[in-house]
């Protein structure tokens, strides 16, 4: 423990694009408060981890991270440990890894200022308050930004899927207003961003009286300078026939939709809770192709659930060909502590958890692929985000978020350009600049 204020810190996000975005709140919030993002991050005065507790191994990784950080000459930093699995394991992180000084939930980080003063003074703090939306009242105003930025527009979930923690480290559903969430996308174009990617748990859960997701995405379309829209991620229940139609009329919303299935048996399904069906999903894609056929789709899937048998597992392969991917997650069920699947008879073997695995993702692999290879000869706009290893390359994104690397002497990061696709493997396009297009 470290009793002297800091000046400097660094923060580690594990997990998804949630966690993203509160580390960057985070940071300009403790930016606000005088320290500085520490340049040599091994010697940074406070440490935040921004941690998920989605599956086991995410986790464990913070235990063995914290170990890490203990200096050569015996000192530790200051230790923030936030996010989920502050939000699930709460006091029993200082019992099991004393050197951390602060443990803060997904909705109380807004409060991290007064946690530090704490510890400067000698004291622990533990907050594990779930107040709703409190924090973005206090949070500065956004300032900094990449070119292609997050946006959390709803968080939390009440969906309660059986194997899943979230409904308990997030809290109930719940959206930010609409007028606060165009300020801050302005805000946002404001300090340089191109794209606006908007984050929820269920982020299709959106809702502000009668506005639902696609009554926003037609709002922001009107945000002059934001040039791209994505939103990530979605429940197959709360696909609206108004955010689906937003998806034929507003044209920065990128043909891009990540709705998870988790797995393709309908008892399966229902011992997952999750309350759609096989075939009300398979519904849903042909509703969202109707209107924009070149749709990327993207999906979750979980193998090894318990119970599963291989005919089950059969299920998953094929609604996987019959949905055609353009990229999809999968894991291995792994048990979380609380959760009902988690004290379920007939927990699968991991052996046969493990080759159903390698199975279903040489599947995605291979449609992976295809999709990338089926872009080969287009002509697209790609979003410059990055530069790439090789001088003068730059990285970016296509409307479909491949990732397209592109060698382009004399152009920016944040400029949108038109590209020839000229090659794809299974992660990457490659393309040949044709001209610059209008941002
Ligand atoms: N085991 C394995 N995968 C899980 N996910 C959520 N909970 C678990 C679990 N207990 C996966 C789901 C979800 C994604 C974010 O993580 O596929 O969509
Ligand atoms: Fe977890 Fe299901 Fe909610 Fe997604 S919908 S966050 S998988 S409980």
């Amino acid at each position: 423990m470290s009793n002297e204020s800091p000046k400097t810190f660094t923060i580690k996000n594990y997990g998804c694009q949630m966690n993203v975005y509160d580390g960057d709140r985070m940071a300009e919030l403790l930016s606000a408060q005088g320290m500085s993002a520490a340049a040599d991050k091994a010697n940074a005065d406070l440490v935040v981890l921004n941690t998920c507790h989605i599956r086991e191994k995410a986790a464990e990784k913070v235990y063995s991270e914290i170990g890490r950080l203990r200096r050569r000459d015996g000192s530790s930093p200051m230790i923030a440990v936030a996010g989920c699995v502050a939000q699930a394991e709460g006091s029993e992180i200082s019992r099991r890894a004393r050197e951390v000084d602060i443990v803060v939930g997904p909705q109380a980080y807004h409060k991290l200022p007064e946690m530090v003063a704490s510890v400067a003074r000698g004291e622990n703090v533990v907050d594990l308050d779930l107040p709703g939306l409190d924090k973005f009242d206090v949070l500065p105003k956004r300032r900094k930004t990449g070119a292609a930025t997050f946006l959390t527009v709803q968080e939390g979930c009440d969906k309660f899927c059986t194997y899943c923690v979230v409904p308990y480290t997030r809290g109930a559903e719940i959206s930010r207003g609409f007028a606060e969430l165009i300020d801050e996308a302005k805000a946002l174009v404001d300090a340089g961003a191109k794209e606006i990617t908007l984050l929820g748990q269920n982020v299709n859960a959106w809702r502000d009286g009668e506005q639902d997701l696609g009554t926003l995405i037609r709002a922001l379309d009107q945000i002059d300078g934001l040039a791209r829209i994505r939103y990530t991620t979605s429940h197959p229940n709360d696909m609206t026939d108004g955010l689906i139609a937003a998806h034929a009329e507003v044209e920065k919303l990128m043909p891009y939709l990540h709705l998870p299935v988790q797995a393709g048996n309908d008892r399966i399904l229902k011992a997952m809770n999750r309350s759609h069906s096989r075939d009300s999903y398979l519904r849903i894609l042909d509703k969202v192709r109707a209107v924009r056929p070149d749709i990327a789709l993207s999906g979750d899937f979980i193998v090894g659930f318990p119970g599963e048998t291989d005919a089950e597992f059969e299920d998953t392969l094929s609604i996987v060909r019959e949905a055609r991917y353009a990229h999809a997650f999968s894991f291995k069920y792994s048990p979380r502590a609380g959760t009902p699947a988690a004290t379920m008879d007939e927990q699968v073997a991991p052996e046969v958890a493990d080759e159903r695995l390698q199975r279903l993702q040489a599947l995605i692999n291979e449609q992976q692929t295809a999709f990338n290879r089926d872009t080969v000869g287009k002509r697209t706009s790609v979003l410059l985000e990055k530069p790439g290893k090789l001088d003068g390359q730059l990285i970016g994104r296509s409307p479909w978020l491949q990732s397209v690397h592109i060698l382009a002497q004399g152009l920016s990061i944040g400029d949108i350009v038109q590209v020839d696709i000229v090659d794809a493997g299974p992660l990457s396009l490659k393309g040949e600049i044709t001209m610059r297009a209008a941002a």
